[in-house]
């Protein structure tokens, strides 16, 4: 499935449905990439309400689940009549663990259950998880084989190149045994894991993939607009994209990629709409951390700031504040001077 089989079906129907995985049908081709401690339910709805194809669950460790830890376990609340189809993300190397863990995940009400083979963090790969799991395709494999065979729904992988060059099984090799255990789609950051987030993502990489796979490949890296977004889905042959980082504080990202793509131009966001999106972060975070909120606030509301004047002095000052409503005071402060920046540059017609 690449960009062409999605422009074809666009052109046929008014509604595009076209990339499915196994038997889930994705409404388009724009997904939030999983990301640790920040892809919690707050954010994946406002992702999802912005028209995102589809959203992932941050990684969720299997033998916790399968221990049915409670804070692992709430990584796995969702919107049930928002998030389909609902994307579950594990790490484990113990296949019990994995398998325990899909089920749960699918009790949850997941529909496609993702496994993670691409974290580099050293504290999971030196634990043997993650992007570890490439030095040793046996067992990776074997973990596969137990996901695939525990859920009757599709088992996905989230992967890089290779471990480092020259270590291991590259994803080359890996696909076809992948195809073989019945992996559904791949999603390739194509930045081998031992670069971690360091240098350019490689999309001709993501090219050749897709060129081989007969399974759906999805490419995730640097991907910061919605132009780009398109051009990658359009020259890559990549059946969808992810994007992880250039979302953040962004959600309304998954509207511009969807205007593009109907071949309209982006709308900018206003600053008004940008504090409105990052009110209703932070009250659903509220809603979801009670008070503990504000902590987590500090690093969220910043990325909702970021490029306005004065945003240095706010991280500062938020900070030291330790209510929700306290931060949300300053926020619109902030966004009143942005404001009125917008009006110096753009006079309205008022004061023309
Ligand atoms: C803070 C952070 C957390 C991440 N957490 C996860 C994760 O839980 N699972 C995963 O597969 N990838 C994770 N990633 C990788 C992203 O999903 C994505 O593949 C990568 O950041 C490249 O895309 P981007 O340039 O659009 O961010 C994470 C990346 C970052 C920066």
């Amino acid at each position: 499935m690449t960009a062409e089989l999605w422009v074809e079906s666009k052109k046929e129907a008014a509604l595009p449905p076209a990339l499915k995985i196994g038997p889930v049908t994705l409404a388009n081709p724009f997904f939030l990439a999983p990301l640790a401690g920040l892809s919690d339910w707050p954010f994946r709805r406002l992702a999802k309400e912005a028209g995102a194809g589809l959203t992932v669950t941050e990684m969720a460790s299997a033998t916790a689940l399968a221990h049915r830890g409670r804070s692992t376990l709430a990584l796995l609340a969702t919107d049930p009549g928002l998030e389909k189809p609902f994307c579950v993300q594990l790490f484990g190397k113990n296949p019990d663990h994995l398998a325990e863990a899909a089920r749960a995940a699918v009790d949850r009400g997941a529909d496609l259950i993702d496994f993670n083979l691409g974290c580099p963090a050293r504290k999971v790969v030196g634990s043997g998880h993650g992007a570890a799991l490439l030095k040793d395709p046996q067992t990776l494999l074997v973990l596969v084989r137990a996901l695939v065979r525990a859920v009757n729904k599709p088992v996905t992988v989230k992967t890089r190149p290779a471990f480092a060059p020259g270590v291991g099984a590259t994803v080359f090799e890996l696909l076809p045994r992948l195809v073989d255990e019945g992996v559904a789609a791949l999603t390739l950051h194509p930045r081998p894991a031992s670069a971690g987030f360091a240098g350019e993502a490689d999309w001709s990489l993501v090219a050749r993939l897709a060129e081989k796979s007969p399974i759906p490949i999805i490419g995730s890296g640097d991907i910061t607009s919605p132009e780009q977004a398109l051009e990658r889905l359009r020259n890559y042959g990549a059946a969808a994209v992810m994007i992880g980082r250039g979302a953040r504080g962004r959600p309304w990202l998954f509207r511009q990629c969807l205007e593009v793509w109907r071949g309209e131009t982006a709308r900018e966001e206003t600053p008004a709409e940008r504090l409105a999106t990052a009110e209703r972060h932070a009250r659903l975070l509220g809603e979801m951390m009670g008070p503990r909120a504000a902590f987590k606030l500090r690093t969220v509301l910043m990325w909702y700031v970021k490029g306005w004047p004065g945003a240095a002095e706010f991280r500062a000052r938020i900070c030291r504040e330790e209510s929700l409503e306290a931060q949300l005071g300053l926020l619109a402060g902030l966004a009143r001077r942005q404001e009125e920046v917008c009006r110096q540059v753009k006079p309205g017609p008022e004061r023309q």
